[in-house]
């Protein structure tokens, strides 16, 4: 089986800003991969529309299974409704998911052969600081998100949860251990036990970092300030219990710096971004997207 992931697409900026049709040619180029599986860790676009579009685009790449976790930008509202962005995780984009034929991992696992698939957006609770800053950032000052240089980071304008980060963390967390066990997996003393013989890989999905290695510090506490909002190492703690006698794979995005790592515990991570269009440097739009598309042959 060949899996294809791609997170961080950004469809209205890089379409915007980039290439006008990047989504098509990115069709084109998924045509030529053949995958059996493309996942999508999040992040395609601030708009239902925009995500609908870039859906309708891949589908003409006709690939039989088509993957999406949403991420932070995905569920970001401009509505007055204070738990508008859960209403966009649990309702709207689903159903935008049912509507072109993509399935939405959060809630709903999966098995496709001998692998099992699960997900979630994940959430980060500020795990992922740079410890180096502790004495100088209070959990106050992250519940702020703005730097001291007065940015900000804006999900406190437009991720609407109607509770604080870690509360939508720990919510996430439970529902990916929820649809784990929905796979038959079972908590054993060390690790989780899988029940079911017959799975060989585990395949987890989220657009959060679950990993600290992952984080891109400056050592520049202005610049490293936003490293909070990056991850989450409950959810990398928790991958390292996956059963060791399977394949355990994750893919996320969020930051967007492409990274490849085997964890001690054997999960091999993978972040791949593919990001906004000034971040490319001089690498041409058409060559870059196919650095940055993941493959795994499971
Ligand atoms: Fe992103
Ligand atoms: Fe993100």
């Amino acid at each position: 089986m060949k899996i294809c992931a791609l997170a961080d697409i950004h469809y209205d900026v890089n379409r915007k800003n980039g290439n006008r049709y990047f989504a098509e040619d990115l069709a084109q180029y998924l045509k030529e991969l053949k995958p059996d599986v493309f996942i999508v860790p999040g992040d395609t676009a601030e708009s239902l529309e925009g995500i609908i579009r870039f859906f309708q685009a891949v589908n003409r790449a006709q690939i039989e299974h088509r993957i999406f976790v949403p991420g932070n930008h995905d569920v970001w509202v401009n509505g007055k409704a204070e738990d508008g962005s859960w209403i966009k995780y649990r309702n709207a984009i689903p159903a935008v998911c049912n509507e072109l034929d993509w399935h939405y991992l959060p809630g709903n696992p999966l098995k496709i052969e001998n692998t099992a698939f699960f997900g979630s957006m994940g959430w980060y609770d500020y795990s992922t600081a740079n410890p180096k800053w502790d004495n100088l950032y209070s959990y106050d000052d992250y519940k702020k998100k703005e730097n001291p240089e007065d940015v900000r980071w804006m999900d406190i304008e437009y991720a609407r949860f109607n509770m604080d980060d870690r509360s939508v963390a720990g919510q996430l967390l439970n529902e990916m251990e929820t649809d784990l066990k929905l796979l038959g997996f079972k908590n054993g003393s060390e690790q989780y036990i899988c029940s079911d013989s017959a799975v060989e890989s585990v395949v987890f999905v989220s657009h959060i970092v679950p990993y600290t290695d992952f984080i891109n510090f400056r050592n520049d506490p202005v610049w490293d300030y936003f490293g909070a909002f990056i991850g989450n190492t409950n959810i990398g703690n928790f991958l390292d219990r996956l059963p060791r006698n399977l394949r355990r794979i994750a893919f996320f995005g969020h930051t967007h710096f492409w990274k490849s790592q085997k964890m001690p515990s054997g999960v091999e991570a993978y972040c791949v971004p593919l990001g906004y269009p000034y971040e490319y440097g001089d690498t041409p739009f058409a060559d870059l997207f196919k650095d940055r598309i993941k493959v795994v042959e499971l």
